[in-house]
């Protein structure tokens, strides 16, 4: 919560549709400052429409999205990341040809914060412990190292609210745990998140903050550890 008991983001009641289809049925979700708010549910529950409509990527039809008190609904995604929300793509996307440094160059050009650049693009490859290949082309990297760019290139823009969009699948154990020791360093430099993931293992180990969506709705919201006992939950989880 901020000073005033408001949340950082409050969405209500959000609606997003493709032709007939609502992807999105009304939902709730609110993230305090510096708070990390896990977002599970099976495929296709509409985890990811969430993030693309958050940020500006597909806009909505229907309900409010007020960040830091005003709101954003229906703003353009430039917008969005200058008010100071960002995000991660499931399948990270960095310019292939261009340098790790020159990919978080161009999010620190497009975040248009004021102050030094330089500094920025490096504290930002330093918290993601991409700086010892900042001059390697980025086609060359792993996986693994891809993802952290993408976290990179979004904490460029300097971010209050991060949306980190299945982070942790296709990664190994250890690599998940240093992801995990990661975002919560980022945390404590006074950003909050919205950490997507399709399985419950890795939230755990950020937050006991959870919701969980099915079928475009919110079904859940509490702890891990109620989600497991909750009937629902399981059912959606387990389809029984
Ligand atoms: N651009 C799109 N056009 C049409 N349908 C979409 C589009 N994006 C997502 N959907 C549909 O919306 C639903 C939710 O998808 P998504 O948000 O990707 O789910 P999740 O991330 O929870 O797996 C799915 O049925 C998916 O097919
Ligand atoms: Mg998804």
């Amino acid at each position: 919560m901020s000073p005033n008991g408001k949340p950082l983001l409050k969405v209500e009641g959000l609606v997003k549709k493709f032709g007939g289809f609502r992807a999105l049925n009304g939902v709730n979700i609110d993230v305090g400052e510096e708070q990390i708010v896990g977002l599970a549910g099976p495929n296709g529950s509409g985890k990811t429409t969430l993030i693309n409509v958050i940020s500006g990527v597909y806009r909505p039809d229907g309900g409010s999205i007020v960040f830091d008190g005003e709101s954003i609904y229906k703003l353009p995604s430039h917008k969005i990341v200058h008010r100071g929300i960002n995000r991660t793509f499931q399948v990270p996307k960095p310019l292939a040809g261009l340098t790790v440094w020159e990919n978080v160059k161009l999010a620190a050009v497009y975040g248009a914060r004021n102050g030094d650049r330089q500094q920025i693009i490096r504290e930002a490859l330093a918290v993601v412990e991409l700086d010892n290949v900042k001059n390697a082309v980025s086609a060359g990297l792993t996986f693994a190292q891809q993802k952290l760019l993408g976290l990179a290139t979004a904490l460029a823009t300097k971010p209050k609210l991060l949306l980190v969009d299945e982070i942790a699948a296709g990664l190994s154990q250890k690599e998940l745990a240093w992801i995990a020791e990661m975002l919560l360093r980022i945390r404590k430099t006074g950003v909050a998140m919205i950490v997507v993931e399709h399985h419950l293992g890795f939230v755990d180990t950020l937050t006991s903050d959870v919701v969980v969506m099915n079928a475009g709705a919110n079904l859940f919201r509490g702890s891990i550890q109620e989600a497991a006992r909750n009937d629902e939950v399981v059912e959606v989880f387990l389809g029984r």
